[in-house]
């Protein structure tokens, strides 16, 4: 198998970003193989468990998240390409101090309720031109990717015009490589979503769910990672949803850490996003910690989805507990 490193796969793909790219993506790799050491000996370190502090949204901070935010925020703050950081477990974004060409929006630890249970997390990111500001819309990101910490660690990245790429991790030589070249949404139907909460959902999105079953040829799965959802509806199909519900008005995503990054993920590999009857790459944030309702599939699932969606969305409420 001719072996194609993440490095030189950038170098030779994404000459058109310039050095500063391949510097961020150096940053990144080096990142994840550290945060994946830790997490890899999950259940014999220390760093488990609450850290005791609820971080802006008021959600309990493991031990580990604290863990990753900063040894992500340190390391992008100390790459040259990088003008600035926001994280979802910080309250207000860092500057770097230097003139980086980017901004980056990440979810350091994604799925940490799983952590526990030793059950597949992620990281998250997001690349933005530099700005007065990260609130921008998704559809000025350059990338975005994430890193999966499953059976084994993977990276995917994605660039504009259509170009998602997948690589794992070789643990014997210590490097990316190419696994899964030019990622396209597959076409199988499942979905995904957390159901317990039915009671909580909209009429509309209870009739969409009911209407699927009926449909039928669907397989419900859900980790309750989003990283693990998005991954696996990316290479097998489907559509994952966190829609907005009566205990969660506004969703529970994370627009810019969790939300922009992998809608253009998904978007580029050629599936589609929704968000009250909007692409979720238009939505212009209005705050760092601004949650939205999502959908996220291949392009006939979100289309069927949408086509249960009221016309004028604020019409399609709940009552609020
Ligand atoms: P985080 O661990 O970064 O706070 O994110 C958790 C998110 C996301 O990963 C997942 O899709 C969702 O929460 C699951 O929520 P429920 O437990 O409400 O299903
Ligand atoms: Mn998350
Ligand atoms: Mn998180």
């Amino acid at each position: 198998m001719n072996r194609i490193t993440l490095n030189d796969f950038v170098k030779a793909n994404n000459a058109d970003l310039g050095a500063p790219f391949q510097q961020l993506l150096l940053v990144i790799e080096k990142t994840a193989k550290i945060i994946n050491d830790k997490l890899s000996r999950n259940g014999l370190i220390e760093e488990q468990g609450s850290s005791g502090d609820t971080n802006v949204y008021g959600e309990d901070v493991q031990k580990l998240d604290e863990y990753a935010n900063k040894v992500f925020t340190d390391a992008l703050l100390a790459c040259p390409a990088v003008a600035g950081v926001g994280s979802e477990e910080l309250a207000e974004p860092k500057i770097s101090g230097h003139d980086g060409l980017y901004l980056i929006t990440h979810d350091p630890l994604d799925g940490s309720s799983n952590i526990d249970t030793n059950l597949p997390i992620g990281t998250i990111f997001g690349v933005y031109p530099q700005n007065t500001s990260v609130l921008q819309k998704g559809n000025t990101l350059f990338a975005s990717g994430y890193i999966l910490y499953g059976p084994s660690m993977m990276l995917v990245y994605a660039t504009t015009a259509g170009k998602v790429n997948g690589f794992t991790y070789d643990f014997q030589t210590n490097e990316f490589i190419l696994s899964h070249p030019d990622i396209k949404i597959g076409e199988k139907k499942i979905y995904s979503i957390n159901e317990g909460n039915w009671e909580l959902f909209s009429e509309s999105d209870k009739n969409y769910l009911t209407a699927i079953k009926k449909e039928g040829g669907y397989s419900l799965r859900y980790v309750g990672s989003m990283v693990a959802d998005i991954h696996r509806t990316l290479l097998k199909g489907g559509i994952f949803l966190y829609p907005a519900d009566s205990k969660h008005p506004e969703g529970k995503l994370r627009l810019l850490y969790e939300v922009a990054p992998l809608s253009f993920l998904i978007i580029q590999a050629g599936g589609d996003g929704v968000s009250r009857g909007v692409n979720p790459l238009d939505i212009m944030p209005s705050k760092h910690d601004q949650r939205v309702p999502i959908a996220l599939g291949s392009k006939v699932e979100i289309e069927k989805y949408s086509s249960f969606q009221k016309s004028n969305p604020i019409l399609d409420t709940f009552k609020v507990i």
